[in-house]
Parts: C-alpha cells; structure tokens; sequence
C-alpha cells in the first residue's frame, strides 16, 4: 500500500509512520518542513517527504490534486480542521484512495451526557474547533454511507507522549503544576476538582489507526473514540501525581469565578475548555470492531510524559 500522511510528524505520526513503515506501507508524509518527529526512529530512512503548506495549496485550489498525483491507496488526513478541507480532499480523491481516515477529536460531543459518552450520541458540540470537526466527521461518514467513499473517523482525547507537556491536574498546560505537586504544595481546583480528563498516548492513537486499515470492514463509514480506559476527575489526577512523588495531596476547592482570579488568562481559558467538555468516552465501538487494546491507561501515559519533562530539566521536582 502506498500511504500517504498528511501531517505526519507531530505527536501521532511520530508513532504512526514506524508503524506503517513495520507493516510494510510506502509511506509518503506531507508536512511543511518546519518539525521534526517527537522521537528518532530508523523507519524515517524509507519515508518520503513532501514539503507541502497546505493552507497555501488549498488557498489556490491545488492541494487535493497534489495527493491524488502522488496515487495514494490510503490517507490519513492528520490536519483538516474545516468542512471546505474536508470537501476540496474527498473530491480530488473519490475512486482513488482504497482507504481515507481522518483525524477528529472527542470535542465532537460538547458537553458530555451519558457517560461514558458513545459514538452514537447525538453530536452537541461547542466552540470553533469542536464545531468544525463535528461538521467533518459528519459530511465524511454521510459520503461514506451514500456514495462509498472509504472513510473512518477516529477521535483523539488529550493526546500524551514523551515530548510535551500533558494535559495537567488544573486541566490547562502549565507543566509547572506537576513540579508543584510533587514538592507537596497546595494546589487549587475549580469546583469539587470531580470534572473529568480524557488522555490517551499517542502510540495507542497510533495503534488504532492501524487497526482501522487493517480492519477496513469494520471501519468505513464509522467513527471511533480512541482514548485511555477510563478518564480521570481533577481531583482523582491530581491526588494519583501527589503519590509517585510520595506526598499527600494538598488539594483547595473553590468556585469557579475564585479559581480563575487565580491563573493567567491562558490557562483559565484551557481549564474552561476542558471541563466544560468534561470528557468521559467509551471505547467498546473500538474495542469491539477494531480489537483496540490501549497499552496504557491516562495515569501511566502521563507518568512517562512527567518523567521526560523531569529528565530534560523542563520541570524541577
Ligand atoms: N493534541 C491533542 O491533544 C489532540 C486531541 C484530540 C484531537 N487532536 C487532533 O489531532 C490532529 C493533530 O494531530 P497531531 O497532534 O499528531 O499533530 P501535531 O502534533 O499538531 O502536528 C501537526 C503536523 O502537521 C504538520 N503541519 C502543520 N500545519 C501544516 C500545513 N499547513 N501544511 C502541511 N503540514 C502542516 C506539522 O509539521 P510542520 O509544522 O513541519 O508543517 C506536523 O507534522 C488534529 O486533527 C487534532 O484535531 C489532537
């Protein structure tokens, strides 16, 4: 198969493309050119780059026949954060590509319902982001049922790897949080702290993506969460890292309108996003259809996260 990844060197392809250089893909990877991969791998020597910007391409209404000129039999599409992407691909695509799979994110439900939340709830989204994807993955899986395009759409939670910061106990980025907790100094919560977090390692998204072009039966048409086991409350996350650095959390709750007086404007717009969201998805679909089998839970993704940040001095503990 020759697979062309859209996007492919960013906390996904970094796990992505040695999986599909191991099973025997060609692999072609669209970037820019400005990144390198999270973390070295041999399986890079065999991967064909292509310096592509696509916003500039899709701008001038070329980049959708730039992919299909390079005759790809799968894409993944890692970036496309708009319907008209998402519409200016399918079409340059359409009786090319044996398999197309999409990068979406569990943003797609808003607000979660009935947790743990499944694919099949109706779509509540809010925001841009979350608006958009939602949009995506509906126009992609309409195509897939009514005309056979060969499209699946997976969604992400917080993706964690070796490399950058998690997604931290206060739900904003600041991997100070950590290096606070582990020197057992308080730290405050919105609310009851009991809102929840949805990680997932980026190798576990990779392995899906496998699994889903392996499984090509099951997959099409569909779409799939793919995140850890269980999410995590605020509270239950921040008590779990207080542990590995032998403290006793030294947790203050107070109300939202306190909490936010208390952090930079940046960090109280991520905590807002995400527990507004307060994600908590299932992944039986996947496990099901897919044989997905998550090699870690949230707590051991961001463990490894933790001690990377900690061994390349970025937090002081
Ligand atoms: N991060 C999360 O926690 C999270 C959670 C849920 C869902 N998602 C979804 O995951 C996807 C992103 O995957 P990721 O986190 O693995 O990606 P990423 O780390 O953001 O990396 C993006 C990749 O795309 C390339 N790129 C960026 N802009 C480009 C452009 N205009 N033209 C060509 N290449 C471009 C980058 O390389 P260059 O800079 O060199 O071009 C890089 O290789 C998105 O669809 C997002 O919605 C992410």
């Amino acid at each position: 198969m020759r697979t062309i990844i859209i996007g492919g060197k960013g906390h996904v392809g970094t796990y992505l493309v040695p999986r599909l250089v191991e099973a025997g893909h060609e692999v072609v990877c669209i970037t820019r050119g400005q990144r390198e991969p999270y973390q070295p791998h041999a399986a890079w020597k065999s991967v064909r780059c292509v310096t592509v910007d696509r916003a500039a391409e899709e701008a001038t209404g070329s980049f959708g026949q730039r992919v299909r000129e390079l005759q790809p039999d799968v894409v993944i599409d890692m970036i496309c954060f708009h319907l008209d992407s998402a519409r200016h691909l399918v079409a340059a695509l359409r009786g090319q590509v044996q398999a197309f799979l999409h990068c979406g994110t569990i943003w797609v439900h808003g607000p979660s319902m009935q947790v743990p939340t499944t694919e099949e709830q109706p779509r509540r989204p809010f925001g841009e982001y979350g608006i958009q994807k939602a949009a995506i993955e509906s126009y992609l899986l309409s195509e897939a049922r009514r005309t056979g395009f060969p499209a699946t759409v997976l969604h992400p939670g917080h993706i964690v790897g070796p490399g950058w910061a998690p997604l931290n106990p206060a739900g904003h980025f600041n991997p100070q949080v950590f290096a606070r907790i582990a020197r057992g100094e308080e730290l405050a919560l919105p609310n009851l702290g009991l809102e929840t977090v949805h990680h997932v390692h980026a190798d576990d998204v990779a392995q899906l993506f496998m699994q889903a072009i392996a499984n090509w039966s099951h997959a099409v048409g569909e779409s799939f969460h793919v995140v850890s086991p269980q999410a995590l409350s605020l509270r239950g996350y921040a008590e779990s890292v207080s542990a590995w650095f032998g403290q006793s959390a030294r947790l203050r709750f107070v109300s939202w309108e306190e909490w936010r007086k208390t952090v930079p404007e940046q960090e109280t717009a991520a905590t807002w996003d995400h527990i507004a969201h307060s994600p908590n998805c299932s992944i039986a679909k996947a496990q099901r259809l897919l044989n997905y089998q998550p090699r870690y839970s949230s707590l051991q993704a961001v463990y490894e996260s933790v001690s990377w940040l900690i061994a390349h001095g970025l937090i002081s503990v």
